[in-house]
């Protein structure tokens, strides 16, 4: 392939088994829905953010449905997928004694075939990092260990992303923790070791520092004599370790890195979004520059942003339109628009019959309309869930009218079959809403009469900036694939810009 990094759009489990090549990557990180049994919106400021926007960008709740009764049968100890490791099949079925038909046993069926196949397509050399939860981090362990461990592989750390958050909402302790479960293919991996800077600057400047060991015998390092002598002096220590010129703290297991909170430079609106320190600690020490790295689940596409400053070589997949164009959109932000030169996309439709395609099947009906609102928008609309008023409304973007003033684009998106008594409804919704105009994407091409009704709806003339604009304009699906994208002077900005990055392999690990 000519790209060395590619950005899938669809199912990630689809998409490993029809395109990625078995060994081909060194690094994986994951960071799939937790089953938290809770929506996840997308945060849009909406116009001159002033306000913001929700909608929903995953959900991450699990059903006994047809979907995991197919996946089950997978793990069928007769007739199941016949390259399934056995013990994960016995693992799934045991599984199923304990937890029953449910929303547990549905998540795990599903996570487990993703973690299969990415076994396949990892290297002899690769590793593996799971971010979950406790919801089911001990179940996702034994997953882990049945696909990792019988074939050499090795676990290798458990490591808690500590950081600040408080809802005071549990009952218990608060929930201060995530958990990332690394896991390697064989004993030989690439392992950078990272020092942990924080420590060495706390304890070098002090001089010493102080650790228990075998239980209760105090033991003091000293780094620097003439100021650990005071404490040499006061008798306190069981044992006194003089360390000259070391310089190395090991990273331990538990990593304190801020959230992304609502001030963040780094923050997008997108749920779940994690810190790019998070994914440098990772990407540092489990992969050297030009190696390929994966993750399936790619949201925002924190990874991918990282690995592209760090010089790896990327493949992202989301299941969603709404992450893979806000990828796009990083990318351009941070690292300019020549970098997606070098960038496979896929899965986007690229031609009438792919977008039919998106179209027609009912689970990717609102994918459809999301994809033609956000493309030929340019990332400028916020998609529409047609929840009580807003009904007949699939999307809507915003212009400047005045200094403080913005109005809304309205715009509608038509897959089936369509008629002039449909443009008429659109104009009544246009002025109902007081909006500056509407647009109509439809997927058939428009009659006569459709084009005539919706010229008579005449033109709006921006008072900012005089300029007359069509107050309902028709768009085909046709001319968004041939490129047409809206050119209205003053819109307004709905996704956060991501912070210009120099496209450089400086780390900024700083712990
Ligand atoms: C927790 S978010 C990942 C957030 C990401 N780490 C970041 O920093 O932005 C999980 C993502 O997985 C995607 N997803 C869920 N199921 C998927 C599937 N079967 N294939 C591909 N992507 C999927 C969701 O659309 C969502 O964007």
């Amino acid at each position: 392939m000519k790209y060395d990094n590619q950005l899938y759009y669809g199912d990630n489990l689809d998409v490993m088994r029809q395109y990625i090549a078995d060994e081909s990557i060194d690094l994986c990180y994951i960071d799939p829905p937790f089953n938290s049994k809770r929506d996840y919106n997308q945060i849009y400021n909406n116009a001159g953010n002033k306000d913001t926007a929700q909608v929903q960008a995953f959900v991450d709740t699990w059903e006994w449905n047809d979907e995991a009764i197919e996946g089950f049968k997978r793990f069928d100890l007769v007739d199941g997928e016949n390259k399934y490791p056995e013990k994960t099949k016995l693992l799934i079925n045991s599984l199923e004694k304990i937890l029953g038909h449910g929303s547990m046993l549905a998540y795990l069926i599903s996570i487990t075939q993703r973690i299969i196949e990415i076994y396949r397509v990892l290297k002899h050399t690769g590793s593996f990092y799971l971010h979950c939860d406790p919801t089911a981090s001990h179940y996702l362990k034994l997953v882990l260990d049945s696909v990792f461990c019988p074939k050499g592989g090795d676990f290798k750390n458990e490591i808690s992303w500590c950081y600040h958050k408080w809802t005071n909402k549990s009952n218990g302790f608060q929930h201060n923790h995530d958990i990332i479960l690394f896991y390697t293919k064989s004993k030989e991996f690439t392992f950078n070791k990272l020092k942990n800077e924080k420590a060495v600057a706390t304890h070098y400047s002090k001089g010493y520092h102080t650790n228990t060991i075998k239980g209760n015998i105090s033991q003091l390092i000293v780094y620097d004599k003439e100021k650990a002598q005071k404490q040499i002096d006061s008798g306190k220590y069981d044992k006194i370790v003089y360390r000259e010129g070391s310089t190395e703290v090991a990273m331990p297991d538990w990593w304190e890195i801020s959230i992304i909170n609502s001030q963040a430079k780094e923050r997008l609106g997108y749920p779940t979004q994690k810190p790019e320190a998070l994914l440098e600690r990772i990407i540092a020490a489990s992969s050297n520059e030009g190696d390929m790295v994966l993750d399936a689940y790619c949201g925002c596409g924190t990874t991918i942003a990282v690995a592209q400053r760090l010089k790896r070589k990327w493949i992202g997949i989301d299941i969603t339109f709404q992450s893979i164009s806000l990828i796009v959109k990083r990318l351009n932000d941070s690292y300019g628009k020549h970098t997606m030169q070098n960038i496979y996309l896929h899965g986007i439709p690229q031609d009438i019959e792919s977008a039919k395609n998106l179209a027609h099947k009912s689970k990717s009906r609102k994918e459809f309309e999301i994809w033609a609102i956000m493309t030929y928008s340019n990332n400028k609309a916020i998609p529409n869930e047609k929840k009580g008023a807003d009904r007949g409304i699939d999307g809507k973007m915003y212009i400047s009218v005045s200094q403080r003033e913005y109005k809304p684009i309205l715009f509608s998106v038509k897959s089936g079959h369509i008629g002039v008594a449909q443009i008429r409804d659109f104009i009544g919704t246009i002025e109902r809403e007081q909006a500056a105009a509407g647009i109509f994407i439809t997927l058939e091409s428009p009659t006569k009469p459709m084009i005539q009704e919706a010229k008579c709806a005449g033109k709006y003339t921006n008072p900012l900036t005089g300029n007359p604009i069509e107050r309902l304009k028709i768009v085909t699906i046709e001319e968004i694939i041939a490129g047409e994208r809206e050119n209205f002077p003053n819109t307004v900005d709905v996704v956060n810009k991501a912070e210009r990055k120099a496209d450089t392999n400086q780390s900024k690990i700083k712990f």
